[in-house]
């Protein structure tokens, strides 16, 4: 289980970054398929920052840092999140099933998980879509499970930042769940 700092000592943490460098991480990756908004890349970093997720993958057609709205977004959280830009998210997608990684297509599929049900291995990739046509069907067929917050009312989506605020916090709570 990742370590729960204290406000005190995370205020000592921040400033001392070679320290902050070396908390364990969390086993949570994220891969962005193509997202196409700054502001959304920017927010998810921040979010990847505050859950010491262990590497985003800012993939394929998209913005990345340094980019002024991006950091809008994320407060300058690329400073302290691992992050790599891949061009090929179905090469980086395969690689990390290979290492063992769970693959989950955060989508609203024909045969997605409810959320609620999802019960997430020791170590997990999390695959975000692009804002307008999601999770590319290639990353949904290499996925292990795909999974889907309820929608219900009118609007077929949540916005993409969201979305990912929900699943990745409850994935790291169920992870780090006592059994
Ligand atoms: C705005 S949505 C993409 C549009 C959507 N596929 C459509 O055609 O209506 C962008 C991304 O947010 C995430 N997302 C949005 N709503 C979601 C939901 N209800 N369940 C799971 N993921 C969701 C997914 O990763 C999705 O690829």
């Amino acid at each position: 289980m990742t370590h729960q700092l204290t406000k005190k000592e995370l205020r000592e943490t921040k400033s001392k970054r070679v320290d902050f460098q070396s908390i364990p991480r969390n086993n949570i990756y994220i891969i962005l398929d193509s997202l196409k908004c700054a502001h959304n890349i920017g927010c998810i970093l921040r979010l990847a920052d505050c859950l010491l997720v262990k590497k985003v993958f800012i993939c394929g057609d998209t913005i990345l840092p340094p980019n002024r709205k991006i950091k809008a977004g994320s407060r300058g959280a690329e400073k302290w999140v691992p992050w790599q830009y891949e061009k090929d998210a179905t090469k980086i997608t395969k690689e990390l099933k290979s290492q063992g990684i769970e693959i989950v297509a955060v989508e609203v599929t024909d045969n997605s998980l409810d959320y609620r049900k999802y019960k997430p291995q020791e170590a997990v990739c999390l695959i975000f879509g692009r804002e307008y046509d999601g999770v590319s069907q290639e990353l949904i067929d290499l996925a292990d499970v795909s999974i889907h917050l309820p929608l219900l009312g009118m609007s077929n989506s949540l916005n993409v930042s969201t979305a990912a605020s929900v699943i990745l916090y409850d994935v790291y709570a169920k992870q780090n769940a006592k059994s």
